[in-house]
């Protein structure tokens, strides 16, 4: 095997490892930190959180926004 395509083969790797790890990871935030005010209705869907659309723009003043003014910084 050359040098290159083992190169590539432990980056996939890293990536297929590292990829839903991250998934759980904000999973994890979602219901830990955000399901504190946010409760989940029959299916499972976060309330106001779900229904709502933005930009990914949005979604960071929008978690700023959480962070200020219900104190979840620390
Ligand atoms: C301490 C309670 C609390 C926590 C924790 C909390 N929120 Fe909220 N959230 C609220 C309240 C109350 C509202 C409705 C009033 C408002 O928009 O500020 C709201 C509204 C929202 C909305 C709708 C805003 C809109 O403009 O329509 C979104 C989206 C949202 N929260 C996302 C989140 C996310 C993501 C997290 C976790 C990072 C989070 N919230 C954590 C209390 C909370």
């Amino acid at each position: 095997m050359t040098r290159l395509a083992l190169a590539m083969l432990s980056t996939c790797t890293v990536f297929a490892l590292a990829t839903p790890a991250l998934a759980n990871s904000g999973e994890q935030v979602l219901a830990d930190v955000c399901g504190a005010c946010h409760t989940r209705d029959e299916q499972g869907k976060y309330s106001r959180i779900d229904d709502s659309r933005r930009t990914p723009e949005g979604w960071d003043m929008n978690v700023v926004r959480m962070i200020r003014n219900y104190g979840l910084d620390g």
